[in-house]
């Protein structure tokens, strides 16, 4: 089977490396790819968002399954195009990934569904939202709605706190809601319809800074399992959550097919759905593919020709990952773009260790340059949370890159938890 890859960041590396060692998977091409991916595909460079380059560019290759790493594809319509053209697709029809590109839309299919949530109200106008702030009390969130990266949620510690993040808005549509307190943990489901799998957990670390401090980013490290979703809190999850919600999406007509990743708050009430996401998290894609044990290539496939509830279930190896990112100083900001990578050899040459490129570009010269924010997941598999981390951290030791800054502390709460 020809397969054709859709993005350029640390989680289309992850599946790349992926599919390259699954037996089903003949050619591999990527689109448009990054220099880590090249080493396991042939880069094509058309846009990923275009429905109609990638359906003419998947038959001009006689691609048999398209794999869609990031939401954009996947919002703007490319896996209806593919499925239209009757090429089996990795990833929901835009109708589905609704999920992601609306909080209102899921918040209130959580409502009608009975699925365990936070308490909201979804409003387009000011006064209302103004309002609905007596309702909460403190703190309370607010939630631009769209595709928003994570950047659109303002949690309010303050009155004056959540009036600003609500002004700013305007008109705008808004989510605002009620503050759940607990731990967050990411649950990564396979649905196909009315069929859905548990794959996997992880835990991202978003902030910027050790501690878990400054602003939001798109995810400095994580590790998976995430012990914290005992297999108890993973069931009640797959039941009172992600099952009902990929019957729902199938009842309505727009069954979701794809990647379900469910982030969670563990609250003493139990697990609450806080987002969706339509596809793969970066990093924990980073942390996911290293401990699937079996042809992952095969099993994307199983997902887009609606197999799912045939296939055996997909099996975990006994191992931990963890991955650590290396982003370029300013990040989450401006990050300084062009700095020069070195080391990526003598980093894979640790036990354990493979670095995967979230943003770098290969110079004329053949030398490898920092392109954007996160520049490299650097990632390993161990015994033991401990042993995975060691690895990492010896792997970003041995990466040479000026321009770079990292986070020192990935795992500890897991690590906390274990050795308390
Ligand atoms: P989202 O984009 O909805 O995932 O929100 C980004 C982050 O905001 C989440 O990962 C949480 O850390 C936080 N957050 C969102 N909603 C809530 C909530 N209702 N209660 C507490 N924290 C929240
Ligand atoms: N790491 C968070 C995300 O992929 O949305």
């Amino acid at each position: 089977m020809d397969i054709l890859l859709l993005g350029s960041g640390g989680r289309e590396d992850a599946l790349a490396w992926a599919m390259r060692q699954s037996p089903s998977c003949g050619k591999l091409l990527a689109a448009p790819g990054n220099p880590g991916i090249a080493r396991w595909a042939d880069c094509v460079a058309i846009d990923p968002t275009d429905p109609d380059m990638v359906v003419s560019l998947a038959k001009r290759e006689g691609i048999g399954l398209i794999v869609v790493g990031p939401e954009a594809p996947l919002v703007a319509g490319v896996a209806d195009a593919c499925r239209a053209a009757g090429i089996p697709v990795f990833g929901p029809n835009a109708a589905a990934a609704a999920l992601e590109g609306s909080k209102g839309f899921t918040k209130d299919l959580c409502a009608s569904e009975g699925i365990p949530t936070a308490d909201y109200v979804r409003t387009d106008r000011m006064t209302e939202a103004l309002d609905a702030l007596d309702r909460f009390g403190l703190p309370v969130v607010v939630k631009a709605d769209g595709l928003a990266a994570g950047k659109g949620v303002t949690v309010a510690f303050s009155r004056d706190d959540a009036e600003a993040a609500i002004r700013v808005a305007g008109d705008g549509p808004l989510v605002i809601e009620e503050f759940l307190d607990g731990e967050e943990a990411s649950l990564f489901a396979l649905v196909d319809g009315d069929t859905a799998i548990f794959l996997a957990s992880a835990q991202d670390h978003k902030r910027v800074g050790e501690g878990d401090t400054g602003p939001n980013t798109g995810g400095m490290g994580a590790y998976s399992p995430a012990r914290v979703l005992t297999p108890e809190l993973e069931e009640a999850a797959m039941d009172l959550i992600v099952r009902p919600t990929a019957r729902a999406m199938a009842e309505r007509g727009t069954p979701f097919s794809g990647v379900l990743y469910a982030g969670l708050m563990l609250t003493a009430d139990g697990p609450k759905l806080i987002e969706y996401n339509v596809r793969f998290g970066d990093p924990e894609c980073e942390v996911i593919m290293p401990r699937i044990d079996g042809d992952v290539a095969a099993l994307l496939h199983a997902v887009a020709t609606g197999r799912l509830a045939e296939i055996e279930a997909p099996r975990l190896k006994d191992s931990v990952a963890a991955t650590v990112v290396i982003a370029a100083e300013g990040y989450p900001g401006t990050p300084r773009k062009g700095g020069t990578i070195d080391g990526i050899e003598a980093a894979e040459r640790e036990h354990g260790v493979t670095v995967f490129h979230a943003g770098t570009a290969r110079h004329g010269s053949g030398a490898l340059l920092a392109t954007g924010g996160r520049v490299l997941a650097v990632t390993a598999i161990g015994r033991t949370l401990a042993e995975a981390r060691a690895r990492a951290y010896r792997g970003v030791d041995a990466i040479d890159f000026a321009d770079g800054f990292h986070r020192r502390d990935i795992g500890w709460r897991e690590l906390a938890r274990t050795s308390a």
